[in-house]
Parts: structure tokens; sequence; C-alpha cells
């Protein structure tokens, strides 16, 4: 039986444990329940794995005939939303739901796992089974990287299932696929005072405003029109009541862009900003800068790869054109070490009520993705091996 086939046989294996996994949502670094039942399947299929970075896991298919290395990554955590979907396999942990389709990313990557070892005649390597916590965080790639899960690894290849693509399709050009995604804090000092006032303080609320707009020029002013990048503030927190002027004020945001140079360079630019804006007006700013993860730009040749096993299970009508998207992802982490891609998997379905966006609480998926995806791992795994 070829890899379409005995997708086929374990389309339901496949549902039955995506549907599992939804029910038993964990946030990131809680995905206890989740990494035992992932190692209970693997035991099943007599595959061996070993726990990295906490709830992690890694699990080792060795074909047999001696080639190259390819990792395949599955996320597994969920979300801090409340579910509202009317479905028998609703969340039952409150609060917490699988919102992103990374049910599906586990349930897929242990379907694959199934193919791959009754295929191992076929496979000329190794095939490692990365089942990564921390995802929504991107914490969990960084974690299993500095655990040296890619030693060795001459390929990398992720899935998302992606709610803007309809089922049947899959996406996974060459080139920005998802942005770079950091976080910046930024402290500014003033000096308090009474609000009728307002020449004795040094005001840490209209510094702040100031600031707002200036990082806005950045975009606008300092980075080539031609490239796409976003600068956003997301929380402002300063003062403590209508006739006191503040004396501290604080701004949170992020930073989006699919050009890791420009990426360099926005912790400078922005420091130099709220520095010179802050002291524009008498006060100081500090700024704490966090790094996320990089852009996630696939590879020309891995992408050529898996256009190929993409049109092997679906046909050239199952590889579609799709704008790259401002979320990021950190299998970008993988891609520093090894070339690789990640594909768009279609899950969208209006006649299934699978049209919500990623995240919102009645997000869900045409469930016959799941057998596309499960294909698409294991043909990806097994093509790479085989090019020469
Ligand atoms: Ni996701």
């Amino acid at each position: 039986m070829g890899i379409k086939e005995l997708a086929r046989q374990d389309k339901e294996y496949v549902i039955d444990l995506r549907r599992e996994f939804h029910m038993h949502p964990e946030p990131s670094w809680h995905e206890q329940r989740t990494a035992k039942r992932i190692k209970e399947e693997l035991d099943q299929m007599g595959i061996p794995y070993v726990s990295v970075a906490g709830t992690g896991v890694v699990a080792t298919i060795q074909g047999n005939n001696e080639g190259k290395v390819v990792a395949l990554r599955g996320d597994i955590d969920a979300l801090q939303v409340n579910e509202a979907n009317d479905i028998f396999y609703k969340s039952q942990n409150e609060g917490i739901m699988h919102a992103c389709g990374h049910d599906g990313h586990g349930a897929m990557l242990l379907g694959a796992a199934k193919i791959l070892n009754q295929l191992k005649h076929e496979i000329n390597g190794t095939v490692k089974l990365f089942f990564q916590p921390a995802e929504e965080l991107a914490e969990g790639a960084a974690k299993m990287v500095k655990e040296g899960v890619m030693e060795g690894v001459d390929s990398v290849f992720g899935i998302h299932l992606w709610s803007d693509l309809a089922y049947g399709t899959v996406s996974v050009e060459a080139g920005a696929r998802m942005a770079s995604a950091d976080l910046f804090k930024i402290r500014i000092k003033g000096k308090g005072g009474h609000g009728s006032l307002p020449h004795q303080g040094v005001d840490a609320v209209i510094v702040a405003s100031a600031l707002v707009m200036n990082l806005q020029s950045i975009v606008s002013r300092e980075i080539s029109p031609l490239e796409a990048a976003v600068v956003s503030v997301g929380k402002i927190q300063g003062g403590t009541r209508f006739n006191v002027i503040a004396d501290e004020a604080v701004l949170e945001g992020t930073t989006r862009c699919f050009n890791n140079k420009i990426r360099g360079e926005f912790p400078e630019i922005i420091e130099r900003i709220a520095k010179n804006t802050a002291s524009s007006y008498r006060a100081e700013a500090s700024i704490e800068y966090n790094l996320g993860t990089p852009a996630t730009i696939n590879e020309a040749e891995c992408s050529r790869i898996a256009t190929k096993s993409v049109e092997k299970l679906l046909g050239k009508e199952g590889i579609v054109k799709f704008e790259k998207v401002t979320g990021g992802e950190d299998f970008a982490m993988y891609l520093e070490k090894a070339p690789g891609a990640i594909a768009f998997v279609g899950i969208r379905n209006e006649e299934k009520e699978a049209n919500y966006p990623h995240h919102h609480p009645r997000f869900n998926m045409d469930e016959d993705a799941l057998e596309i995806g499960t294909a698409l791992y294991a043909q990806y795994a097994i093509d790479f091996l085989n090019e020469k």
C-alpha cells in the first residue's frame, strides 16, 4: 500500500486522536496529558522516543536503508480561549481551547508515524518526529533546539492547518511565509505632581502618547516601502488618578517583519526613538526588548520537494498560492539550523462551520483535511530522503 492508501486507512484513528486532544487541551508548558498520550501511541507502534524540553517528545523511525535525516514537526499546545463550539468533543478544560489547530498537528504526526513505521523498507535514512510544546509562547522550538534535537538533521518540515485556505488545498511556496514576532516594553520615567500644576512635574502620560505616535514613523519613514513590517503598541499603562501627573508609564508592543535583517535593526531604532522622545519632554526611557521568533522562510529546494509531495497526493490543483501572514511561528527556530519548509494545509469549509479564524472561540476545522496532512508529513519525509 502507498502513503495515500495508508493515510485513508488511518483516517478515523487520526480524527479520533484529534478529538481526544481537543477535549483535553493544555496550555503551553503544561502539555502533560497530551505528551503522555503521544508516548502511549508510540509505544503501541513500537517506535522509540525520548522526552525533551519538558513536555516535548522526539520519536525516531530508522529506515532500512542508510541516508539523511529528516525531521517532521507538530506542535501540541492549546490557548487561553473559552470554547463556544457546540460539539460533543468540546473542551473539558474551562477557559482552555485548541483554537489554533495544534490538536490536529499532534494527531496527524502520530498518523504519519504509523504510516512511516510500516514503510521502513522504503525509507532511505532516518525520520525524526518532533512533538513540540509551547509554540504559542514562541518558546518550545527554542528549547527543543537548545536541547539538541536538530543535531544531524538535514531538513525539517512542518504543517500548520490553516483556516483561510479551503479544504483540499495546500500552500508551501518558497520564501517568507510567516513574520518575525518580537516584544518590547518601554518604561518612561517622569515626575509626579498635581494635575493643575503640570509645569512642576514631568508628565509620563504625555511622553507615552507622543511615543506611540513617533514609533509609527519607523515603518512609514525608516523602512523601505517595499518591505512589509509592523510596529504595534498593544498596551499602555500610566497614572493613578485624574488630577495627578503620572510619574511613570509603561508601553508594551510587538514588531513583525519578513526580513531578518530588518528584524535585527528594530531594537536599536525603537530605543533611539524612545530615549529621544522622552528626553525632549525632560523624561527618561528605558527599553526591554525580547526576541520571540525570526521570520519563517521556506527554503527553495525544500519547498520544491514539498510541492511535488502535495501533487502526488492531491494533483496539481491541490497546490495554491497564498499570501504570507504577519502571524509568528517558532518553526523558524528549526529553520535556523537546517533548510526546510512549512506547509499551510486548508481546513476551511463553510458547510461544516469551519470558517472562523484561528484563536476564535468558534474555531474548528474540516477534519477531512487531517488525512491530507497526515499523508503529506509522510510523503515529504520519504521524498526528501529519496532526493539524490
Ligand atoms: Ni498555531
